[in-house]
This record gives C-alpha cells, structure tokens and sequence, in this order.
C-alpha cells in the first residue's frame, strides 16, 4: 500500500503536492529562460505544456504517493522551485530532478531539497533505486547528483536529446 506523502520538509523549504491555483508560480518557471536552458534549450513551455506538467504531477501524486512536489521557500511562503520523483519516460526508473528559480540558485537549496526527495524514495516508498538525467553541459545539475552521491552510469538519449544518466541506489 502507498501512502501518500502530506508533506516534506527541510530546514528551509516545504515540499508539496500541486494545487489547481499554483499555475502561475509554475509559469513563472516554466517561462523563464534561465531555468529553462538546458531543458528546452532556453524556449519558455507554453501553456499547454504548463498544465499537461501540472495535471501529469496531480495524478502522479494521487496514484503513485509522489510526484514532482513545488517547494516553498518556508521564510517566504512562496514556490521558489520544483523537486521531486516521477517514471523517467520510457523506462522502468524512477527519476529525481530539481528546477529553482535563479534568485535561489548557488545557495544549496537543491541539494537540501533532493536528500529529503531521495530519504523519501528509499524509507518511505522502498525505492532500491533513483536516476537522475541532465542534457550535456548542464555541470550545476550534475553536481547536485554527484553532491546526492549519485554516480554516473550512462549516457543515452532522453526524449531525443543526449543526456547523462546518474543512479544512486539503496543503502
Ligand atoms: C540545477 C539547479 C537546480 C541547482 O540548484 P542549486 O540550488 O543552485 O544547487 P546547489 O546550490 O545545491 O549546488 C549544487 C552544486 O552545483 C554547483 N553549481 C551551482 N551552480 C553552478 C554553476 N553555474 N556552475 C557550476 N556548478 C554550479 C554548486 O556549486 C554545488 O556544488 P559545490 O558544492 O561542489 O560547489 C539550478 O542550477 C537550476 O535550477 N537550474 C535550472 C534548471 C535545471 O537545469 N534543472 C535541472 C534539469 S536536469
């Protein structure tokens, strides 16, 4: 039986399921090219792809007990980013993967939110095993793996674009 998570917390951030009015701290994101270079190469998601995500996180978190959680800057109480676990398309894996928005980067938020994440993963769920995928050349998300200890397995190809592929298992 999964239970499904309420909440995760670090020292800094809340990790929670989406609701239908996070939409626009989503875009905020999902349209800042920043965040989105080396997911889109840089072309901000329109709306479509924006509420597919959103829908896709809603149900993943009622079906499977998690998904891609929005974090909330506790200080603040305010979506500064995305983190969190979801099927990596086209194959048997669970992913991790992490987005913040550029006022937040550099400060080790990610890094703070993927342990819970990965905690999660293995306690919780019985995970033995979560992957990670960054397009080449993304270095602060592939340090982010290897600070998870997260250690490279692969490169391949994600949704036609060349990635590298990490794997942490279970300890
Ligand atoms: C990837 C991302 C989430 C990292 O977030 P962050 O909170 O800045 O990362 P942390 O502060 O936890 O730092 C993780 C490591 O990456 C390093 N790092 C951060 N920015 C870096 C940069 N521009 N170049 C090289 N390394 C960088 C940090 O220094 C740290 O390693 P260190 O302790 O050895 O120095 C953030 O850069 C981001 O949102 N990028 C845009 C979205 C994205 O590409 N997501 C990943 C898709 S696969």
């Amino acid at each position: 039986v999964i239970k499904a998570v309420r909440m995760l917390e670090t020292a800094r951030i809340r990790m929670l399921p989406w609701e239908g009015d996070d939409e626009p701290a989503f875009r905020r994101l999902a349209t800042d090219p920043r965040v989105m270079l080396h997911i889109s190469g840089g072309e901000p998601w329109g709306d479509e792809k924006i509420r597919e995500f959103l829908t896709r996180q809603i149900r993943q978190q009622r079906e499977l007990g998690f998904c891609i959680w929005k974090l909330v800057l506790k200080e603040v109480g305010e979506v500064i980013g995305i983190c969190g676990l979801q099927p990596l398309a086209g194959t048997s894996d669970i992913e991790i993967g992490w987005w913040l928005a550029p006022e937040q980067w550099g400060k080790g938020i990610a890094v703070e939110a993927a342990r819970a994440a990965l905690a999660y993963a293995f306690d919780s769920l019985g995970l033995t095993r979560v992957v990670a995928v960054a397009h080449l050349g993304n270095e602060p998300s592939v340090r982010t793996m290897e600070k998870l200890g997260m250690t490279f397995e692969c490169n391949t190809t994600h949704k036609g674009v060349e990635v590298v592929k990490y794997a942490i298992e279970k300890k």
